[in-house]
């Protein structure tokens, strides 16, 4: 559960070119980088979190906005296959409502990342897996 914070543009250049040659496509480490969609929705509707077999953990924070995603965030601790697996979630089901929100797999998230390393597949599977557990979570409390 290492993440490496860049403080000046040599090393943000250095870990770009540690991810690359690690496999990372360049929208995987943008991602990373600039993590977009990090962050706490202190209000949210819609939130889970989880841990991971590796021990990274995750939380997503959902808020509704007239039936679609109006916003979503995830806090993690976690890996560099995490973070931008959990960033690509969040622009994959903004503004979308929560049917298709469920529908989203490990094989869409894959794709909008274009490429991570084998190894790391498993870190898109928990950034869609806390999803899917918020995403029930709700629907259970809707049906109580
Ligand atoms: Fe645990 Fe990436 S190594 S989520």
């Amino acid at each position: 559960m290492t993440q490496i914070q860049a403080t000046t543009p040599a090393e943000t250049k250095a870990i770009e070119e540690m991810l690359t040659a690690s496999g990372y496509s360049k929208t995987a480490i943008n991602y990373y980088i600039d993590k977009p969609n990090m962050g706490l929705i202190s209000d949210a509707e819609i939130t889970s979190e989880m841990t991971g077999t590796c021990g990274d953990t995750m939380g997503i924070y959902i808020k509704m906005d007239n039936g679609v995603v109006g916003d979503a965030k995830y806090q993690v601790m976690g890996c560099a296959g995490a973070i931008s697996a959990a960033m690509a979630v969040v622009d994959l089901i903004k503004g979308k409502d929560l049917d298709y929100a469920r529908s989203i797999d490990d094989g869409v998230v894959f794709k909008a990342l274009q490429e991570i390393p084998v190894k790391k597949h498993h870190c898109i599977q928990l950034a869609v897996k806390t999803l899917h557990k918020a995403l029930d979570a709700h629907r259970l409390q809707k049906t109580a």
